[in-house]
């Protein structure tokens, strides 16, 4: 039963990362079948950064939001935040990771002032945070006003025909693959267990709207168990 609210929560996420920093690229590409990217590219398009502009990845990971980022627009600056040196550790390492800003920082408490950033994003963080509110509050914070904010996450399918096989895919396909190939059975019995425990594209929508972001708007993929849900910072009156 995941507790987001143990007191120990973050060392316990951290240390779960840690373990499987060497395989997460390639599992996450397995385990999407290689549509993984294809979302990155989804979450960039609708930060929309200015040229010169600056963008923050939150919960950044190995850094694929990142260094996608900064390949596809050169001329922006890019900032990856994480709580697991190890998951950045894999991604500075990378063709590109050196024209990177990396903080190991918690997505609770964003160590940058206010409107710091032209876009903020995120990919796969939301659900392994204790408040997701608190989550996008701080995201809020830093954007500059009239900037975006886009979250990429896996959420539970709820009415989906194809919804029982999705669930048999979640509970033995990604545990058996994740567990084989990283050895981390725990890390992906986890993953499952916290996309079924997380919130539906239109609830996180709501929790953006109530973290204060205007025109929320959200796609999904794959089944509706991928969302992109996108919030803009109202410009200043
Ligand atoms: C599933 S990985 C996603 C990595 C990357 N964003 C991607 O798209 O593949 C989740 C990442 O969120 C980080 N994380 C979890 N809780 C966090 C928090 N409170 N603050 C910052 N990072 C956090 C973990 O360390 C991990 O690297």
């Amino acid at each position: 039963m995941i507790d987001k609210q143990r007191p120990d929560w973050n060392a316990t996420i951290q240390g779960m990362f840690s373990r499987i920093s060497r395989h997460y690229d390639l599992l996450n590409t397995l385990m999407s079948l290689g549509r993984d990217r294809h979302w990155r590219k989804f979450v960039l398009k609708y930060a929309a950064v200015p040229p010169d502009g600056s963008l923050l990845d939150v919960g950044a990971g190995t850094g694929k939001i990142a260094l996608e980022a900064k390949s596809t627009y050169q001329d922006i600056r890019v900032t990856a935040l994480d709580l697991t040196p190890d998951m950045m550790k894999v991604g500075k390492a990378q063709a590109g990771g050196g024209d990177i800003l990396w903080i190991n920082g918690d997505a609770l408490e964003l160590p940058f002032r206010d409107q710091s950033f032209d876009a903020v994003t995120s990919g796969f963080l939301m659900r392994n945070a204790p408040d997701v509110k608190k989550a996008f509050q701080e995201q809020f914070r830093v954007v500059q006003p009239g900037g975006r904010v886009i979250c990429l996450d896996t959420c539970p399918p709820k009415y989906h025909v194809m919804k029982p096989l999705i669930y048999l895919y979640f509970k033995i396909g990604i545990t058996f693959l994740g567990g084989m190939v990283s050895r981390q059975w725990d890390a992906y019995r986890y993953l499952p267990e916290s996309i079924q425990a997380f919130k539906t594209p239109q609830e996180l929508a709501g929790v953006m709207e109530s973290a204060g972001f205007a025109n929320v708007t959200y796609r999904r993929f794959m089944f509706d168990t991928v969302a992109i849900v996108i919030g803009e910072r109202p410009p200043a009156a």
